[in-house]
């Protein structure tokens, strides 16, 4: 067994430098690396002080006047269990594109400025509804939100419909104005089946129960903005939340996609002798060390024939080496269930 202590000290000596709150994404455009130069400059500093030394949550909140940050009460960690989402569907890994497309195109400029989670002292995690969509939605639909069309819908037509501003916008383009009545059920229907989309998935989408209710507000809000809904930047909400909830919400939106609970593992293709182990035995076999490297770079196995020194497994540079550390506390704290 590895220690929390000892799981943050080894996840620091793989990660790159730069303070934890201030390392987020690379390779964007220059306009996002001056938005995150100042996010760093503005958001960072003034709170690193209480975020690491007081610690206390009250602390968190007083710092950050510009952004309020919640506490979700309540929250209800449980083991991931049963099969992968690959072979729920019946899809092998080589013929999908799920959870693959996490690294394929940066999220647009613009979006408001935020903080990255980052570890606190007593392992609380400032998230954002960013970090929510980065750790859940982005292995499927990609930084932008347009997934990977016919399988993997856009999600950006079905969030805009929950704006009034945006329906009425569009509408109007096509010379029909709308009264307030029959916009407000649209706005409501849509509202009503994104969160119902949400809770159960979809055909070929899995379910996300496990969000709470603020969690769900978060990442709303953030998909407002993500879409380009005018004054979405302004209602954007902060959660406080504990390391092995962080690694919850990254097992199962991203890792559960492709790696099963427990057993023998899938193969990668039909037949074939190289299996994606399981998530059981990941936290076994594995030092978190490994695990950040192979999420963030890349590594092959040394038993593998045929693959490329990277392995076969898309890499996801945009987590960090505290939410990857976060998972492996996640699967150690709560063994994953056949
Ligand atoms: C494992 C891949 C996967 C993940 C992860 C995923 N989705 Fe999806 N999503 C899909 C697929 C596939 C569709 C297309 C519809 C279907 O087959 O269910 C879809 C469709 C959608 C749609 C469009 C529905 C419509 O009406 O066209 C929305 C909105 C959406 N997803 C939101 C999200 C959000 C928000 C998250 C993160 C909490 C998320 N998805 C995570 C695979 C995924
Ligand atoms: C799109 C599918 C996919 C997703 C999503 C995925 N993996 Fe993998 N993973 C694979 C495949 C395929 C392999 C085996 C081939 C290889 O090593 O590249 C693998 C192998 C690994 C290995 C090496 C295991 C070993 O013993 O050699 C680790 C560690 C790992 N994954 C961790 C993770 C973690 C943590 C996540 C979530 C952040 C994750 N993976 C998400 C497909 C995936």
């Amino acid at each position: 067994m590895v220690s929390e202590k000892d799981l943050g000290a080894r996840a620091e000596e793989s990660s790159s430098g730069a303070g934890a709150l201030c390392r987020h994404s690379r390779r964007h455009s220059g306009y996002r690396i001056l938005l995150q130069v100042i996010s760093c400059v503005a958001v960072c500093l003034p709170s690193a002080g209480a975020a690491f030394g007081e610690a206390s949550p009250a602390g968190l909140r007083q710092t950050r006047k510009d952004v309020s940050v919640r506490i979700v009460k309540g929250l209800r960690i449980t083991p991931v269990e049963g099969e992968s989402w690959l072979r729920h569907l019946g899809i092998p890994f080589i013929a999908s594109n799920m959870g693959r497309v996490a690294n394929w195109a940066p999220s647009p400029p613009g979006l408001s400025v935020r903080p990255s989670s980052g570890e606190g002292p007593d392992g609380e995690f400032l998230l954002s509804g960013a970090d929510l969509y980065r750790l859940n939605c982005q292995s499927c639909h990609k930084a932008g939100g347009s997934g990977v069309p016919p399988t993997i819908n856009s999600l950006i037509g079905p969030v805009q419909a929950t704006s009034a501003v945006m329906i009425r916008a569009q509408m109007k383009k096509r010379g029909i104005d709308l009264d307030a009545k029959t916009l407000n059920q649209l706005v409501s229907q849509a509202q009503a089946s994104l969160r119902t989309r949400l809770q159960n998935g979809g055909e070929k989408m899995p379910p996300f129960r496990h969000l709470a209710r603020e969690e769900m507000e978060a990442l709303l809000a953030y998909l407002e903005e993500l879409v380009g809904v005018p004054g979405a930047k302004r209602k954007q909400i902060w959660l406080s939340e504990p390391t092995a909830r962080v690694g919850e919400h990254l097992v199962r939106g991203t890792c559960h996609i492709c790696h099963e609970s427990s057993g023998p593992g899938l193969a990668v293709a039909v037949g074939a002798q190289e299996a994606i182990p399981s998530l059981a035995s990941l936290s076994r076999d594995r030092s978190p060390s490994e695990i950040i490297r192979k999420v963030r770079e890349g590594l092959a196995r040394p038993t593998a024939m045929m693959t490329s020194s990277r392995g076969e497994m898309p890499i996801f540079s945009d987590l960090t080496s505290e939410e990857i550390g976060a998972a492996y506390a996640y699967l150690v704290r709560y063994p994953p269930r056949p």
